[in-house]
């Protein structure tokens, strides 16, 4: 009986190995398909190339096949672009065809299947949520207005580190005390609120549910349920935990920063009290433009799309400055000259500041928070460069291997920022260089670039005015080895380092 069973299966998958390469074959012969792998019927090319699809391998893989090649991961098709010519193409040239956005099991359940902006697919949905976050968010009328916060909050930051005595010798992870800054920056703009210490309850509990979401999201372990449909049954553990920390999340959004929102709007009335973000946001919400979740994933978007990215980036730039001790020097006798030795660097300053804006550059090229850019996706079957992309696709521009080869820079393997005072001093992290996407460019770029370049000015600015920046005794570095994810790239090892203070 049990043989009878054993042969059934058997048959059962070799027909459907057979059907699989037929089906593939006839496929085949119809597109002209990207070079890549050879792929395996069901598997496709997962088995060779694996789950950690980070911008270095998928580097090596363009060495190889090409700057646009195509992988099956399963039943998904991932299309990768390498050259400066096809992210134009991809971004600027066929924006609309490419400006959509795959999302995968896991991503469907934190974005409510795209209720979202960041994940949404381009269309209306898109354009309407984009147009009511530009006001409260991305202007320069936003930076003026809340410059003064974000100069607040990196004083403190500076005081706090100052008075920490094992600062001073053991040294201490200065990230933590950072995130809590960043917070602060965001949940100003948003609630006009902050979080006093690191240890508020409220602060504790919104890291936590954020770090989850974003461990989850950014994990390889699911891979294997998004690509291949009939293993997903597997998954329902893991999605569960995903929909959990999802509807706590969402609801403390909506407990402790939206109904406090909601409560102080109708006790003040419409008065001409400065706006936050978020009374733009419920403004349109009264007007029937977007539902009560929709206001709620915007919440959850800037959660992750502005806090972790820019914090990230803050925390590369230090470990950084810390390994190339002669760049940090550089960098504050700079601040010394232009602004006078203990003069607080603010907003305006930072525009003055030729090297400052040198390292944040350099900084954003070597180790770019989003390497890959979120993926990008064609409704439609499309053409690029004479192939074939079949609809659906996830297409994914290698951001950091267009500022990184050797082909397109001179030396990209060196923090060096000086490339950008010299050779590349044209080159403006905005997009008007295809070989330096960091905030991508085109219709689905980044729209905080405008507040991220100030923060992160004012930051590394400050700690570097205050602090001789060192690794910890005994050792001559901070460890800058990698840890990437579905698309993002941060440190592994939040760094321990010792903050000297100066005296002026
Ligand atoms: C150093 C900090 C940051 C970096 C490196 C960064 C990078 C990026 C990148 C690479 C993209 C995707 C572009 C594409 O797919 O073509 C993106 C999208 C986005 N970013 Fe940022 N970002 C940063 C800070 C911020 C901040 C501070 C905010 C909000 C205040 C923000 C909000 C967004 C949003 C909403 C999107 C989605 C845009 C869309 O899909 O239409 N980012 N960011």
């Amino acid at each position: 009986m049990d043989l009878l069973l054993a042969e059934k299966v058997l048959l059962g998958l070799f027909v459907a190995i057979v059907t699989a390469i037929t089906v593939s074959k006839l496929r085949g012969k119809r597109l002209r398909l990207p070079p890549g792998p050879l792929t395996i019927p069901i598997f496709g090319n997962w088995l060779q190339v694996g789950d950690d699809l980070n911008h270095r391998n998928l580097s090596d893989l363009a060495k190889k096949f090409g700057d646009v090649f195509l992988l099956r991961m399963g039943q998904r098709n991932l299309v990768v672009v390498s050259s400066p010519d096809l992210a134009k193409d991809v971004l600027h040239t066929q924006g609309v065809e490419f400006g959509s956005r795959t999302r995968n099991v896991v991503f469907d359940i934190f974005t409510g299947k795209g209720q979202d902006m960041v994940f949404t697919v381009y269309g209306e949905h898109w354009r309407k949520m984009r147009r009511i976050m530009t006001v409260p968010f991305f202007t320069n009328k936003v930076v003026q207005q809340y410059r003064y916060g974000w100069e607040d909050e990196i004083g403190r930051v500076v005081e706090d580190v100052r008075n920490n005595l094992a600062a001073q010798k053991e040294g201490v992870v200065l990230r933590k005390r950072l995130q809590l800054m960043m917070y602060n920056n965001m949940y100003r703009i948003m609630f006009d609120r902050r979080f006093e210490s690191e240890d508020d309850p409220l602060f504790v509990k919104l890291k936590a549910l954020n770090g989850e979401r974003s461990r989850l999201a950014q994990s390889f372990e699911y891979n294997y349920g998004d690509f291949i449909p009939i293993l997903r049954p597997l998954l329902r553990g893991y999605l569960k935990l995903c929909k959990e920390v999802k509807e706590r999340r969402l609801q403390l959004f909506k407990d402790y920063f939206l109904e406090e929102r909601k409560k102080l709007a109708s006790t003040k009335g419409s008065s001409g009290d400065l706006k936050c973000a978020i009374d733009h946001i419920l403004d349109a919400q009264k007007k029937g433009e977007i539902n009560e979740d929709n206001v709620l994933y915007i919440v959850e978007n800037i959660n992750v799309a502005a806090i972790e990215t820019t914090l990230w980036s803050i925390e590369w730039g230090i470990a950084e400055l810390v390994n190339h001790p002669h760049i940090q020097a550089k960098l504050r006798a700079e601040l010394d000259s232009v602004l006078g030795p203990g003069v607080p660097i603010t907003e305006p300053d930072t525009y003055k500041l030729p090297y400052l804006q040198a390292v944040i550059k350099e900084t954003l090229r070597f180790r770019m928070a989003i390497p890959l850019l979120v993926p990008h996706m064609n409704l439609h079957d499309a053409k690029l460069t004479g192939y074939d992309i079949p609809a659906e696709s996830k297409v994914l521009v290698n951001a950091w291997w267009l500022a990184n080869n050797p082909d397109n820079w001179v030396r990209p393997e060196e923090f060096r920022p000086e490339r950008f005072l010299a050779e590349e001093a044209r080159v403006e992290a905005n997009g008007n260089d295809f070989r330096y996407l960091p905030f991508g460019v085109g219709r689905r770029s980044c729209p905080g670039i405008i507040l991220a370049l100030p923060i992160l000015g004012l930051t590394l600015g400050r700690l570097v005015q205050n602090f001789e920046l060192l690794p910890p005794p005994g050792q001559d570095k901070v460890d800058t080895t990698e840890k990437g994810g579905q698309f993002s790239l941060h440190i592994l090892k939040h760094s321990t380092i010792v903050a000297k203070p100066r005296v002026f």
